[in-house]
């Protein structure tokens, strides 16, 4: 017999069904001695022992639907060694759920967070094979994660029709992408949807440039002016702080986002009217696009196959179009952020896209 623990932890996004589907189809199509456990709601089912048996009908049907049957939930890794509310240790919790139902192994779906414990958990001698699932595409280690196409599409769309209002009435809009500490989304969506600056955390803005970029526009006639900010841009000045002074500048900040900060800076600096649109968990929503669809199944697909083999400790990634793995100590705690030197960059450089850098 063959018992399978599967969760989906941290944010949710596009194509985690299509992920345990192409898990459990790969390893089901080949045996049918197997029993698959679904913990609810991330770690925090492994930890208090919450699941659900599933078979592989539940996994039929899920390919589009976006969202995860299984509920997500996020429990930072910084707080696993600490006791809950009842004094109950979380990680030997997790370890006594895991050898209860006697698992094989641990399937699990995640993006930066979810990696650091799920490594904990293979130094402390669980069997784990991850699954590379982010909106952000921040996960070291791989190529692609899957959520992001879905997102960087979204994030498309909502620029594509920012464009057509931003033209009749002549004005500045500023769209705020996700992407937590890092521009992959923004960068992508940013020039898939014609944005005129692009601004991302690993390239610093500065205010003055961006109002310069208006202004040519404007005097050009140019009607508009696009900019693709991520939620985590900065500007140069404070790219200089202490992460420490700067975390509480953030904390302080009289703005909402760095989208709100931007329009009072842009609006006091130039004399277009500017407005504000914020696409935010819709990024994360709906139907997974079709390269979602294939890459989760190729993912999951690779997981079926790791786990027939015995062979654990991985997590599953795309490396210059190939499926291959990673180990897990490898990817734990590790970035995956824009270089500001990438082709991409210097190309959209080329055809007159602007960071607010230079
Ligand atoms: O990591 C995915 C992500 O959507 C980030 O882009 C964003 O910063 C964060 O999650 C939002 O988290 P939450 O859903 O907890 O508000």
């Amino acid at each position: 017999m063959l018992r399978i623990g599967m969760l989906t932890s941290g944010g949710d996004c596009q194509a985690l069904n299509a992920a345990m589907r192409g898990v459990v189809k790969g390893i089901c199509t080949k045996r049918d001695d197997v029993e698959i456990y679904g913990f609810e709601d991330g770690y925090k089912g492994l930890i208090y022992g919450k699941y659900h048996m599933l078979t592989a009908k539940d996994f039929s049907g899920i390919l589009t639907k976006g969202g995860t049957i299984l509920g997500t939930s996020r429990q930072p890794f910084k707080k696993m060694r600490i006791p809950d509310k009842d004094g109950l240790d979380k990680v030997e919790s997790m370890k006594h759920t895991y050898h209860k139902l006697s698992l094989n192994c641990l399937v699990v779906l995640g993006g930066n967070g979810t990696h650091k414990t799920a490594n904990l958990l293979r130094e402390e001698g669980l069997n784990v094979i991850t699954l590379p699932k982010t909106i952000d595409n921040d996960l070291w280690g791989t190529d692609m994660t899957f959520g992001f196409q879905s997102a960087v599409d979204i994030a498309t769309d909502t620029i594509d029709k920012i464009h057509t209002t931003a033209t009749s009435h002549s004005r500045v809009f500023i769209v705020e992408i996700m992407g937590h500490k890092v521009g992959h989304v923004t960068l992508h969506a940013g020039i898939a949807g014609g944005a005129d600056v692009i601004l991302l955390p690993e390239i610093p803005y500065d205010i003055d440039v961006i109002a310069g970029v208006i202004e040519k526009r404007a005097t050009q006639g140019k009607r508009f002016t696009i900019i693709a900010v991520a939620e985590g841009a900065i500007s140069k000045e404070d790219a200089k702080l202490k992460k420490k002074q700067y975390k509480e500048k953030l904390a302080n900040r009289n703005s909402p986002s760095i989208a709100y900060e931007l329009a009072q800076q842009i609006q006091k600096k130039t004399d277009q009217e500017v407005r504000i649109t914020i696409p935010g968990h819709t990024q994360r929503g709906g139907s997974p696009c079709a390269y979602d669809r294939v890459f989760a199944t190729r993912v999951g697909a690779a997981a079926a196959e790791l786990i027939e083999k015995e062979e654990y400790g991985y997590m599953i990634a795309s490396k210059n179009g190939k499926i291959t793995k990673v180990p897990l100590q490898e990817v734990a705690g590790k970035l995956k952020m824009v270089d500001p030197e990438a082709g991409i960059i210097q190309e959209a450089r080329t055809i007159g896209i602007s960071f607010g850098d230079k």
